[in-house]
């Protein structure tokens, strides 16, 4: 009896061991986490004006369309002063709303003088958290 007994023990073992296909990853059992977008979030990590700085004269191409020179007006109108500017946009939103908001969805509010769809629309995919924030540090710089 004591046999029988240890032998289906050692059989429903086997079967349980050989119920998981061998030789098969290890599971990733962390949490699907997505990739933060910039579009994404609404709290910014702390940027960096300096990194801002680079990313609207390099990778950004922002420096391609915007001059920083007052009266300037290359494809995109000039961001002198833009931050002083960007408070009085829109009534009841925040400068720092209103640039993010020109980053991620140009089209929102249409500067005067300018046609809309000129400006890349895809910043709030390209740009990562950080980078927007960054460059929401530089601009805020512009006063
Ligand atoms: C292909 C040209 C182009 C590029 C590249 C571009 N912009 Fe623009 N941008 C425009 C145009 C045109 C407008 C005005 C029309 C509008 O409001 O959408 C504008 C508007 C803006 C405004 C609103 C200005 C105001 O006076 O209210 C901000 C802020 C801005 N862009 C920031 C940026 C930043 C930051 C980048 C880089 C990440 C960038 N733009 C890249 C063309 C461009």
């Amino acid at each position: 009896m004591k046999k029988i007994v240890y032998t289906s023990l050692i059989v429903i073992g086997l079967l349980t061991a050989c119920s998981q296909p061998l030789n098969t990853p290890p599971k990733n059992t962390a949490p699907d986490v997505a990739k933060p977008t910039a579009a994404a979030s609404s709290d910014l990590s702390a940027g960096n004006a300096i990194r801002g700085k680079e990313l609207f004269n390099g990778a950004g191409t922002c420096n391609a369309c915007h001059s920083l020179e007052k009266g300037v007006k290359l494809v995109g109108p000039s961001l002198a002063g833009i931050a002083t500017t960007a408070a009085t946009r829109k009534s009841g939103m925040s400068a720092k709303d209103y640039l993010r908001e020109s980053i991620i969805s140009p089209n929102a509010y249409v500067v005067a003088d300018f046609q809309p769809n000129l400006m890349v629309a895809t910043f709030g995919e390209s740009l990562s958290k950080q980078q927007l924030a960054d460059l929401l540090a530089y601009l805020e710089s512009l006063k």
